[in-house]
């Protein structure tokens, strides 16, 4: 058995129905963005995210309708996030195939994310799960803030250590903080736990940022999307920046330059991720990740055992253990 597959035991029937309920909140009579949606729903990604809100659940009490109405919403804004980011970022490549950008074009790519943004509003709103949108609303909010200082610092090329963790912690860490906020929510625990869940969230989201980020240092052919883009959209990630911290004053100056002027040189690039590779950033930035993923776990210890919790936990380290 899969890794993935032992951690969504405890979940596994309610996982099914999800799908089939994620689904039907996609549906478009617009034919055009049918087309697209069924595109998007048969190069499904990991669900990961869907998963946090289960378990979360189901460490506190009984699945419910709630549960599910918080999963298809998180999945739905990851989705339009994703299709957002696409264009933001200009990749051609999601879940190893085009993305919607490079097969329909920008427009179209920025109007189906605001569709499946709005399909999860409303399916929250039609079942007045007003509770479950406060918590959703937040990570939204912080998502498009995060990508914004981002860009503001990819124009810059300024940033620091404590500037990327507020960017990775708003882009993504407030939406699975949402995820266990939400999950936990939809069982009825009180506000007290809702917000100790959404801490514990926020911790594994941090570290799977940086997981993310490490792998766009990679070549892998697993992840399914393009590697090294993120220099090249001046995007500065916690192994670069530890090596900026780290080397003298001219050397720091040759990176940036060359980051500013020949990006586009694929040579040039990969004579950075060397020198980051090299000087021991993707090193200290998995230390971090570990210590972000042990903050979670740590957190996790005030909940009461039973087989949810164990595998909230193995999702916890498989959050950066993965290979995709
Ligand atoms: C990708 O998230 C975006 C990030 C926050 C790094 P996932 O890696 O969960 O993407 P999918 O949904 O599995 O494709
Ligand atoms: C993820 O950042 C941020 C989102 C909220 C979508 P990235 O730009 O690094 O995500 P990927 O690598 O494209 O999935
Ligand atoms: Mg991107
Ligand atoms: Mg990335």
């Amino acid at each position: 058995m899969s890794v993935v597959d032992q951690i969504k035991l405890p979940v596994r029937e309610e996982m099914v129905l999800f799908e089939q309920k994620f689904k039907e909140a996609m549906k478009s009579e617009v034919a055009l963005l049918d087309k697209i949606t069924h595109y998007i729903i048969k190069r499904k990604g990991k669900q990961l995210r869907p998963l946090f809100v289960f378990l979360a659940a189901k460490m506190h009490g009984k699945i419910s309708e709630g549960t599910y109405l918080a999963a298809s919403l998180i999945e739905l804004l990851h989705t339009a996030t994703l299709v957002h980011d696409d264009v933001v970022d200009d990749a051609a490549e999601r879940r190893g195939f085009l993305s919607i950008n490079a097969l329909w074009k920008n427009k179209i790519a920025v109007l189906v994310g605001d569709y499946l943004l709005s399909r999860g509003l409303l399916i929250t709103t039609e079942n007045n799960r007003i509770d479950l949108l406060r918590i959703v609303s937040k990570a939204v909010k912080s998502m498009s803030e995060g990508e914004l200082l981002q860009m503001e610092k990819a124009r810059n090329l300024d940033i620091t250590e404590e500037v990327y963790f507020k960017i990775i912690e708003q882009k993504t860490a407030s939406l699975v903080s949402a995820c266990c906020g939400t999950g936990a929510c939809s069982v009825g625990v009180d506000d007290k736990m809702v917000e100790s869940m959404e801490e514990i969230g926020k911790y594994v989201g941090i570290a799977f940022q940086i997981k993310d980020d490490i792998f766009d240092y990679g070549f892998s052919d697993k992840i399914g999307k393009p590697t090294g883009i993120d220099l090249k959209e001046r995007k500065l990630t916690l192994p670069l920046i530890h090596v900026l911290n780290k080397i003298d004053r001219s050397s720091k100056k040759m990176i940036i330059n060359t980051i500013k002027k020949e990006k586009q040189d694929p040579q040039k690039i990969k004579e950075i991720i060397d020198l980051v590779i090299q000087q021991g950033g993707i090193e200290y930035a998995e230390n971090q990740m570990y210590n972000y993923r042990d903050k979670a776990l740590g957190l996790l210890k005030k909940v009461p055992d039973s087989p949810a919790k164990s595998s909230f936990e193995l999702l916890i380290d498989y959050s950066i253990k993965r290979v995709k």
